[in-house]
């Protein structure tokens, strides 16, 4: 920069916040643009401001004005700088009525015209959309058509959450918008990306990277949390609030962000967008999916009665939205498997806190004084703000190492201790470092969209990923009521959670659950007859923990008559419950003695979703200790392509059923129906006539994928133990179908199950009996 007089022009940039009177322009913006402009003036650049909105010019200018008078002086810079700083920005900024075409077409000729009167070229223009969501494709349109500098210039348009609602919105949003506007040009906000610890988070891992290496994973790490606690509620912006929820307010966004940063690979250099983006998108890829067993949700007590203001509800209505959740992640890679990252955020919580924290195991046993300084927890804290400490530092603690200093400019270590406990140890156990002056994270992230520096957003495959991470879950919480919770202190140990292999489930019963109808209490299992065999009936959990608790039984029988247990599980929807409920019971089930076969599969590669195997080695067996010998997926993908017969598939899976289990006679056969009568994958098309003898045929669903490789009749029917799962109310029509066939039925495949010597259970949930 020396090489450039002052003043002399690096061009022109005019800045235009789109919603400038808003909310979020009045509490954040005009203050970070002021600064910018603060820290950039004589450096080259010449700048103009807009504020604009739909009012007209004569409502919107006073507007603009009573926010812009009321922007504070930056600290650096001296009473009687600022004022000549602020006058001049305030010459500078004027409102811009916003709403038509012709006003987008109308901007773009001042700014043209001011330009060439002033003979100056332009170095580019930033929008900043400060509006609802609904509004971007439109805006995002006018500019497209209207607002283009020259091609020399740049054109870059800031954009605020939400960007979406679930996966699908989020792409239909991000087509709409690619349309108009090229990536490069579009910088997505996080605004936690712009904290100033957050922003320390892959420096700091950098710096401090020979001692953090070797403890760096699940050898080390005991546990994550990452915490954003407020005491403020949704009240007056339940419009918004309603329809989202604290999953997508601030689970899939900031939390994710500040986890990503966290346990990314480090790039090999930090200022390489590319390289972090990538390194961030094969983190979230190795993230294990979530449902609603890896999650807690609640909802503060005033909360219903808000909605039922806000949006002008009746009082028998009652919102589903979380305005708290817990959830359990885990990470799929050698590095970091085991290690539970527990993410929770609420609103009308008993303080207002927001850290990351790294928790080390111990591995010293203090038999004498235990306050030595060696006994207490390890841990690494990146503290956000608030809470007990009230400013954002990085914390280690001392029996850790001492760590480098993130930034040396601007940056401090502080060694000055308040009485205080942060995190279960007093301060003065800890390292200390903390940014010199606090910059808030508006400020910050302006500063970086004006000097193009595009890591500190989110790029659109970024955003999606996460929402592919977060969608399926949400979509499960869609059903699910929150636990209410009567806000603050009050909440007392009503929101604790704890995991329970790799789920979580609240610590503590509900005393009182308004919203909880839990008429389902009443039933116990049941048991009765159907088509003349036996019955077992509940509501679904009781029913699948019968199950589970029914093929322990027979496991233990036939290990102790056999030495081994041949178990052969179904795919499809209704063994997800109980395969889960088989993961949870890690200790007692005999897995080790015990084998896998399965009854069907599609032919499809195993790495993808809808392989059974796949299913089953995700839910069950990543989960449980079970030698790999005992292993016996379906071999649908061998030499050639996918199920061919000349690779004889099924008499490769037939004899080695032969080898290993006694008389081709399984232990225990898991099957579903269908709602058209299949079961395995027998259809009521598939031709058996030749197939008396074979244990494994290939056959054809008339659903996708088509082609898929089962166990035959004759296989099912030697089987000592045969029990079929029905559950869902979907199912209930097929219940009361097969209940009136007597024997067997070509239309019902299911109805050709008939152990010979063994025996057939039937479980079926309420649901399903009942309807
Ligand atoms: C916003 C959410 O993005 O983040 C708010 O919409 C939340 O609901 C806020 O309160 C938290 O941010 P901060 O900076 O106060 O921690």
């Amino acid at each position: 920069s020396e090489c450039i007089p002052v003043n002399s022009s690096l061009g022109h940039v005019t800045v235009v916040i789109v919603g400038g009177t808003g909310d979020l322009a009045r509490k954040y913006l005009w203050q970070g643009f002021f600064q910018l402009y603060a820290d950039q003036v004589g450096k080259g650049h010449t700048f103009s401001f807009y504020g604009g909105a739909l009012s007209t010019t004569e409502k919107g200018t006073p507007l603009l004005f009573d926010i812009l008078k009321e922007l504070a002086c930056p600290a650096e810079l001296s009473v009687e700088r600022c004022a000549l700083v602020k006058d001049q920005f305030l010459h500078l900024s004027k409102y811009h009525q916003l709403k038509t075409t012709e006003d987008y077409e109308n901007l773009s000729q001042q700014i043209k015209q001011q330009l060439g009167q002033e003979g100056i070229i332009e170095a580019g223009r930033l929008f900043y959309l400060s509006v609802p969501a609904f509004a971007y494709a439109d805006i995002a349109e006018k500019i497209n058509n209207t607002c283009r500098p020259p091609s020399e210039a740049w054109l870059r348009v800031v954009l605020e959450k939400p960007f979406g609602h679930n996966l699908y919105s989020a792409q239909a949003l991000d087509k709409k918008l690619s349309g108009q506007l090229k990536e490069e040009e579009m910088y997505r906000i996080d605004h936690y990306l712009g904290k100033q610890v957050v922003s320390k988070i892959l420096p700091f891992r950098k710096e401090n990277k020979k001692l953090l290496d070797p403890i760096w994973n699940k050898h080390h790490i005991e546990r994550i949390e990452i915490v954003l606690k407020e005491t403020l509620d949704a009240k007056g912006r339940i419009q918004f609030y309603d329809q989202y929820g604290v999953i997508r307010d601030v689970l899939q966004n900031h939390l994710t962000e500040v986890m990503t940063l966290m346990l990314m690979n480090l790039p090999a250099n930090l200022s390489n967008s590319e390289e972090i983006l990538q390194n961030k998108l094969n983190f979230l890829a190795s993230l294990q999916h979530v449902d609603n067993s890896n999650a807690v949700v609640g909802q503060y007590q005033a909360y219903n009665g808000e909605v039922q203001e806000e949006l002008n509800k009746t009082k028998d209505y009652f919102s589903l939205t979380p305005t708290f959740a817990g959830v359990v992640i885990h990470v799929d890679n050698a590095q970091y498997e085991g290690i539970p990252i527990f993410m929770t955020s609420g609103k009308a919580l008993d303080e207002r806190v927001s850290y990351a924290r790294v928790l080390f195991k111990s591995n010293v046993f203090c038999v004498q004084d235990p306050n030595n300084v060696q006994c207490k927890s390890k841990q690494i804290i990146f503290y956000l703000g608030h809470g007990t400490l009230q400013y954002p530092a990085i914390l280690l603690s001392k029996n850790l190492f001492k760590p480098e200093l993130v930034s040396s400019g601007d940056w401090k270590e502080v060694t000055e201790y308040k009485d205080v406990n942060v995190l279960g140890l007093q301060l003065s156990d800890y390292y200390i470092q903390s940014p010199v002056t606090p910059r808030e994270a508006y400020c910050e992230l302006i500063s970086h969209v004006f000097f193009g520096r595009k890591d500190s957003f989110i790029s659109a495959e970024g955003l999606l990923a996460s929402w592919e991470f977060w969608t399926p879950l949400l979509e499960g919480l869609s059903r699910v009521f929150p636990r209410v919770y009567p806000g603050g202190v009050d909440n007392g140990n009503l929101l604790n959670f704890q995991l329970k292999g790799h789920q979580v489930a609240f610590s503590h019963e509900a005393l009182v659950n308004v919203i909880n109808p839990g008429a389902e209490d009443n039933f116990q299992v049941m048991q009765g007859k159907y088509r003349s065999s036996e019955m077992v009936s509940a509501w679904a959990q009781e029913l699948v923990e019968r199950l589970a608790s029914d093929l322990l039984l027979a496991a233990e029988e036939a290990i102790r008559e056999e030495g081994q247990f041949h178990l052969a599980l179904s795919g499809g929807s209704s063994p997800v419950a109980l395969l889960r409920a088989l993961a949870l019971n890690l200790y007692t089930f005999p897995w080790r003695n015990t084998h896998i076969w399965q009854v069907d599969e599609r032919c499809v590669p195993h790495t993808e979703s809808g392989s059974n195997f796949r299913s089953i080695h995700d839910l069950l067996l990543q989960h449980i200790r079970i030698p790999y010998f005992n292993i016996h997926p379906m071999p649908v993908h061998l030499t050639q392509r996918l199920c061919v017969e000349e690779d004889g598939g099924p008499t490769l899976y037939e004899k080695e059923i032969k080898k290993h289990v006694n008389g081709s006679s399984f232990h225990y056969i898991l099957l579903g129906v269908g709602q058209d009568g299949h079961t395995a994958s027998l259809f009521q098309d598939t031709k058996l006539e030749n197939d008396e003898e074979n244990l494994v045929i290939l056959t054809e669903s008339p659903n996708k994928p088509h082609q898929r490789m089962s166990l035959t009749f004759t296989a099912i029917n030697r089987a000592r133990r045969v029990g079929v799962l029905i559950m869902g109310k979907s199912k209930h029509e097929l219940v009361s179908q097969l209940s009136r066939i007597k024997g067997e039925s070509s239309k019902y495949p299911i109805t050709k199950v008939q152990p010979k010597s063994g025996t057939l259970i039937w479980y079926i949930d309420y649901d399903a009996l009942l309807g």
